[in-house]
């Protein structure tokens, strides 16, 4: 009786228990069901760390602009400076079930692996600091280079022909943003002979760390008049140790541009800075984008390069007024856009698939398109423009067939409160506020893929090799960054030798009597072709089977672009590598009209994705070919 009992009770106390837990088990189901209700999606953040006061400002603009979507929950993790404590933050994000991962790293080399493996599984939008490769959605960043050199022709206006002793303050050693500025820095005060970098210090972008170490160097060095930090929370280190010191007279510049006390905006207001420059976090950004990502949205590129704004006491309060009106002055557009759209020419295959996917995305996305072709001709294009200003079309955009000499139009358009997109080529003029964005490739990254893959062929050969180099136009971007990139690769091997280089101006009649003039000269002696696109390559293998020469074989031939005409010689085996240049850029010009209609923050540079084909990959690629 007394075992009966108690095997009684064992049973109902099983099944109290199990009634309770099932009661607790609702609950928090019930619970987390309330709390997320309506929630569509989940963003995970990984942030780097939360004491710089940049990354603060970045969370707050995630936070802030992911709360005008209902049905959006985002999960923030601060991994405290810690590489591993990021990579359990990230792990334990995608236990969680996030559909998207947003993620700014400090140390960027150690984290690219799991963020290449993360990819495999959900969108990535790496935030502030690049990472290795390619390996994530879209990259959001400040242009680096970009600052250092403003930064420097700060410097260098500011003292005039006065002498300079500078101290330039870095954040965290060799990480990508300080290289980048340094090196733009660098760049331009060497060209200043009156200006002397007498010191640098690392202060991990730490505003204590800076304070510290500049106190340390005062004592040594009593000459220091000028100081270039990373950060303006370092620059306001610099200023506290000369506070202390009792020193006056010194100029320092620093990097942020954030608002509130202390900010850089703040810190330019009360002459404690001399100037600044505006280094977005990107977090706004980082949420339209994830969200375009996670609605499926068309047109969204691989890299975005933010806006850099330089402020000094004279512009600071416009700077802030400018920020606020973007909404206003694109509202009053929204319901009829016109777009003015003068293209380079008829070059090439390449630019035969640019327009269609300019012609097609503009009907796509209900824009009107008034389409001008310049044959060439940068006076063609230039007097189009005109006649866009002067017929008040609402945006125009152009690709800009040399970098050079477009400054009075740009001029003209700004003045008439025109927007103007660039797309595929750049300008090189000083004044980025003359245009509004500027989308298309990395050239300079298509020169060192196609130099990286020559190394990896020929790899261990240590006999001479032979190159001979067909140039697009003269004076256009991607003439100029394709040859650099590539140069900047091969300039560390000695035994590559680029032996002829001539203009092939994008044409296959041009590349191939270019070609035809090399093999005349230098006959056996070439073993490679670096084409700039693929027509001049074309061109190229037709003068060498002419020659009686076997392209692809007696001779390797290199080109850019990877349209279908290239691909068919992949196949033949006459063509041996192509980069892709991607000219679909219609939709991410109409993507970014439609952004900036509706008052969205445009970034200055946006980047398309790309890939290489060899003979190995390009049958698997091939179906997926859009041109
Ligand atoms: O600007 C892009 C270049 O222009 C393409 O690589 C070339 O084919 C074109 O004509």
């Amino acid at each position: 009786m007394k075992a009966g009992f108690r095997i009684k009770k064992r049973y109902w106390m099983a099944i109290l228990v199990l009634i309770i837990l099932g009661w607790f088990g609702y609950k928090a189901a019930h619970a987390s069901h309330q709390s997320n209700e309506g929630t569509k999606f989940v963003i995970g953040v990984s942030q780097a760390n939360l004491t710089e006061p940049w990354r603060v400002a970045m969370n707050n603009e995630i936070k802030s602009e992911s709360d005008r979507y209902k049905d959006l929950h985002v999960i923030y993790t601060d991994a405290a400076h810690s590489i591993d404590k990021q990579k359990q933050d990230i792990n334990k994000l995608l236990d969680f079930g996030i559909d998207l991962l947003i993620i700014s790293t400090n140390d960027s080399k150690s984290l690219t692996p799991i963020i290449a493996k993360v990819h495999k599984k959900i969108p990535v939008i790496v935030l502030g600091r690049a990472i290795d490769g390619y390996d994530y959605s879209l990259f959001i960043g400040p242009a680096n280079e970009v600052i250092g050199r403003n930064a420097g022709q700060l410097v260098a206006d500011l003292a005039g022909d006065k002498k300079v002793n500078l101290v330039e303050i870095q954040g965290l050693s060799q990480s990508p943003p300080v290289i980048e500025r340094s090196k733009g820095f660098k760049e331009i005060i060497e060209n200043h002979p009156n200006i002397h970098q007498v010191d640098t210090i690392v202060a991990d972008w730490n505003r204590d760390k800076a304070e510290d170490e500049v106190i340390k160097r005062l004592k040594k060095n009593r000459k220091i008049n000028f100081v270039f930090a990373h950060s303006d929370a370092m620059a306001l280190g610099v200023h506290r140790a000369l506070e202390k010191k009792g020193i006056q007279g010194f100029n320092i510049i620093g990097v942020d541009g954030l608002e509130g006390d202390d900010g850089g905006l703040d810190l330019v207001r009360r002459n404690i800075l001399k100037g600044t420059f505006a280094y977005r976090t990107g977090g706004k950004e980082s949420i339209q984008y994830a969200m375009d990502l996670l609605q499926g949205k068309s047109g969204i590129p691989k890299k975005i390069l933010l806006r850099v704004n330089k402020i000094t006491k004279d512009n600071v309060d416009q700077y802030v007024q400018t920020k606020q009106n973007t909404l206003n002055i694109s509202k009053q557009q929204k319901n009829r856009i016109e777009l003015g759209f003068v293209q380079v020419g008829k070059e090439s295959s390449w630019r035969a698939a640019n327009s269609s996917s300019i012609k097609k995305a503009a009907q796509d996305f209900g824009i009107e398109l008034k389409f001008k072709n310049a044959n060439q001709s940068m006076n063609n294009q230039i007097k189009a423009i005109r006649n866009f200003i002067r017929e008040r079309v609402d945006i125009i955009a152009f690709s800009p067939i040399v970098q050079t000499g477009y400054e009075d139009v740009l001029k003209e358009a700004k003045m008439a409160g025109i927007p103007v997109i660039l797309t595929d080529r750049e300008l090189s003029l000083k004044d980025d506020t003359l245009w509004l964005t500027s989308i298309g490739s990395d050239f300079q990254e298509e020169g060192r893929r196609a130099a990286r893959w020559l190394l990896e062929q020929t790899k261990g050969v240590k006999k001479n090799i032979n190159i001979v180099e067909l140039q697009g136009t003269p004076g256009a971007s991607p003439t100029v960054y394709r040859k650099k990139g590539f140069e900047e690769l091969l300039r560390n091997h000695s035994n590559y030798h680029i032996i002829a280089s001539q203009s092939g101006d994008f044409t296959k009649e041009a590349g191939r009597s270019v070609m035809k003039d090399y093999l005349e000269k230098y006959g056996e002696e070439i073993q490679v072709v670096y084409a700039h696109n693929d027509d001049m390559a074309l061109g190229a293998i037709e003068a060498i089977e002419e020659y009686g020469k076997r392209p692809g074989k007696d001779i390797l031939i290199i080109s850019v672009d990877a349209t279908k005409e290239a691909f068919n010689a992949l196949f033949a085996g006459k063509l041996n590598l192509t980069v892709e240049c991607n000219p679909m850029l219609g939709p991410e010009l109409m993507k970014v009209i439609m952004d900036y209609t509706e008052g969205k923050e445009i970034p200055v540079k946006i980047v398309t994705e790309e890939g290489i084909f060899s003979q190995e990959n390009a049958k698997r690629d091939f179906i997926n070919r859009a041109y």
